[in-house]
């Protein structure tokens, strides 16, 4: 006889769980809304310490003078880590190991390379005395000339942009596709640099024994973390325990150990006492990452009919003075329509700031406001609706490789959201509408498109003796809703009632999940979990079917079902024998199995995989004053199967207040003097609070993707902020008018253009 075992591989099958499609709210809320959430600052092991980092307050030169002597004199301070007064590292902090090594300031050197750099550590007793030496350290600089901008100097071709992409690309025959239309736009915008301003910042505790180290930190991806906390220390990664069970979100900021928190590891080194070191809110501008400012020239060309001939899109960013990270802002018009002709092109400048990163939807968010916003400009000049004007450019393939979608469902995006809306009847013409209040009203679309990306993550499960199973990740949980989701896909992956599933996440010390970015967590992950369930139930079935005391004995070839914590015979689903049953009867104390979850390398080559999404807006603008309130925004999206609709509802609210954000809020102000960042706080640099978020509404459109992994899952966490910032800014224009191409877009810029 054969054994074949047939489980739960079909998605079809795992549908029918009970708990994927489930709106259960977030395991961890309840700690979370009762304080008993331990964030990576709530820690204070005996005898701790606090470290506080003095800052520079200069974005170029070099510090010649710090009066170390005056901050160890006041009391309770320990210690002043400076350039002169470090623990040695193994690794050149400057040195580049793989791109994604991002260089970090750890004094090793007097040098400034940007404002709110790291200039010095003070250690002290309590956070009040390290905080008062470290304002004791008067320093002085021999300052140069900062240089602030898109034009502080030479522009290059970036080497690769975002995780590696070509800077250029070109699709058809451009210039062939330009000359055939009959109309061209042509227009240039800016979009500023913006900073993550988690709400958490960022935080260490950190304790050495010997040559292991314990740290609390909130970390998207602490197998990233470990390795290069390994290498600068010259310490195995086995050596490294992190924690990090909450984090006050991360948007891609804490996606790779930023320098401060290094920082607290030296302090801890220095002292051989436990230290804690959290940045404060205005020390986050800096050394943590940023999104870049961006200005893009696109050009358009369209034939009589409205039928796009060519998209050419280029876009200069900056980068820091002395590493690379390059924001692939153009290569959103990759994907989203169809043209004959399309090239995207990167340069870059280099300026005195931090390195930029990544920052929530990094590319796709910067390009995609400009991208909709020109396409929207299209629309007008051929006098087409701007709804029928995407349809009628709908790409059905992708544009730039000829690659079938593994699934799109953005034409029901458009419907459901657009009917939803009211769109119907929207005067092509700007400033038509008004309000009762004589306020003008207008209409905006945009639409939201991401890659459905996997990265790498393991998982392990077990089934015990009593028949209930533990699942095992260090997945990570920046307040999206991971873990919920995570334990939901376990639960399911393992057949067995959410309530009889230990799910373990948050440390280093479990299967390394990879990181949690690109949206790709949940796909990554589930995926893992999925494999890991499949793998100890196989052992379990495997017990059962080959013992022929078992009710399930030689199911062979029909194979067994996991529903409930019992195996069903596929072909009889009336015999059936519990997991506790299986176990005891073998005298097996437990059974485990391990998932991986990636990309499959295959279906990659074969299909194009993104997320979809159509984003409608309502703003009301104060005809004399050129106030801009959003009023109301719709958004229906299309990203495989949705695991949570709770989660998930909330993860594409966030994203399309975070566009509302882009259109009308953010934007770090440079000194252009100074190189300092003039609003380094959130007073001053608005995000928006629930007075400026309008009534919203989500809808998500099914879709089926059997190409993207076995779940199908596509991810959500980048994609509402991607549609949303165009059809506000479109939305803008649509009531006075006027089309600003600086973002965010301005009361001033409004006002002026309403009294011209
Ligand atoms: Mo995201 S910017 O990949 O955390």
């Amino acid at each position: 006889m054969t054994l074949e075992i047939s489980l739960t591989r079909d998605p079809a099958h795992i549908r029918h769980g009970s708990n994927i499609g489930q709106p259960l709210t977030r395991t961890d809320g309840v700690l979370k809304v009762t304080g008993k959430a331990r964030y990576a600052a709530d820690n204070h092991p005996p005898g701790m310490l606090h470290a506080v980092i003095a800052s520079s307050c200069i974005a170029r030169g070099r510090v010649t003078s710090l009066d170390v002597a005056a901050a160890k004199r006041h009391p309770g301070v320990i210690d002043v880590m400076t350039p002169a007064h470090k623990p040695e590292l193994a690794e050149d902090p400057d040195a580049k190991g793989n791109p994604f090594a991002f260089r970090m300031e750890l004094l090793q050197s007097d040098e400034v390379r940007y404002a709110n750099q790291a200039i010095a550590v003070v250690i002290a007793e309590t956070l009040e005395a390290a905080t008062e030496g470290a304002a004791l350290l008067s320093p002085r600089y021999q300052v140069e000339i900062a240089r602030v901008g898109l034009d502080a100097g030479e522009a290059y071709a970036p080497p690769v942009v975002g995780i590696g992409n070509p800077a250029e690309v070109r699709h058809g025959d451009i210039d062939a596709g330009m000359a055939a239309a009959s109309k061209l736009t042509d227009a240039t915008y800016e979009t500023p640099a913006q900073y993550h301003n988690a709400m958490e910042p960022h935080a260490i505790v950190a304790v050495w024994d010997g040559d292991r180290l314990f740290i609390d930190t909130p970390s998207q991806g602490m197998g990233f973390a470990q390795m290069r906390v390994a290498g600068l220390f010259g310490i195995s990664p086995a050596n490294i325990h992190i924690n990090s069970p909450f984090l006050g979100g991360g948007f891609g900021s804490k996606g790779l150990i930023s320098g401060p928190q290094v920082l607290g590891i030296m302090a801890a080194k220095l002292t051989g006492r436990p230290v804690k070191l959290v940045l404060r809110r205005g020390q986050m501008y800096g050394p943590v990452g940023h999104r870049p400012p961006t200005r893009q020239r696109i050009r358009i060309g369209t034939d009589d009919a409205g039928a796009l001939t060519a998209i050419n899109h280029e876009a200069r960013v900056t980068t820091s003075s002395f590493d690379d990270f390059y924001e692939p802002a153009a290569d959103a018009s990759h994907t989203l329509y169809a043209s004959p002709a399309i090239r995207t092109a990167h340069e870059a400048v280099r300026v005195d700031t931090g390195t930029p990163l990544f920052m929530r939807a990094p590319g796709e968010a910067t390009g995609s406001i400009v991208l909709e916003s020109a396409i929207d400009e299209a629309a007008f000049a051929c006098g087409i609706d701007p709804l029928e004007f995407r349809l009628k450019n709908y790409a059905e393939v992708e544009p730039t490789t000829g690659k079938p979608f593994s699934s799109k469902a953005l034409r029901q995006c458009y419907a459901r959201a657009a009917e939803r809306f009211g769109w119907a009847g929207r005067p092509l013409q700007p400033k038509q509408m008004r309000d009762e209040n004589g306020f003008l009203v207008g209409w905006g679309i945009g639409t939201a498109t991401f890659p459905a990306i996997m990265f790498q993550g393991n998982a392990r499960a077990v089934i015990r003796a009593d028949g209930k199973g533990v699942m095992e990740t260090g997945a990570h949980d920046m307040g999206q809703g991971a873990w919920t989701a995570l334990a939901q896909i376990s639960a399911d992956s393992l057949g067995l009632e959410f309530d009889q599933l230990t799910f373990r996440s948050g440390s280093s010390d479990l299967p390394d999940a990879g990181i949690a970015g690109g949206s790709g967590h949940t796909a990554t992950v589930g995926a893992a979990i999925h494999n890991a369930g499949d793998a100890a139930i196989a052992k379990l079935a495997e017990l059962a079917t080959t013992d022929e005391r078992s009710p399930l004995f030689g199911a062979g070839n029909a194979g067994v079902v996991a529903r409930a914590g019992r195996l069903h015979r596929r072909d009889d689903d009336a015999r059936s024998e519990s997991y506790a049953e299986i176990l005891a009867r073998a005298g097996v104390a437990e059974v485990e199995g391990s998932g991986t979850g990636a990309a499959d390398a295959a279906a990659q080559s074969q299909y194009a995989m993104h997320a979809h999404g159509a984003v409608f807006a309502e703003v009301k603008v104060d005809p004399e004053l050129g106030q801009i309130r959003a009023t109301r925004m719709v958004g229906a999206f299309a990203a495989g199967r949705i695991i949570n609709p709770l989660m998930v509802q909330s993860q594409l609210y966030g994203g399309m207040i975070w566009g509302l954000s882009f259109a009308l809020h953010e934007e770090a102000v440079m000194d252009k003097r100074s190189g300092r960042i003039l609003n380094a706080n959130l007073a001053e640099y608005h995000v928006p609070v629930n007075a400026d978020v309008p009534p919203m509404e989500v809808i998500t459109v099914d879709e089926h993707d059997p190409h993207v992994n076995p779940l199908g899952i596509k991810g959500v966490g980048e994609i509402g902020i991607t549609g949303s910032a165009g059809a506000i800014a479109n939305a803008v224009f649509h009531a006075t008018g006027i089309r600003v191409r600086n973002f965010p877009i301005k009361i001033e810029e409004v006002a002026m253009g309403l009294m011209s």
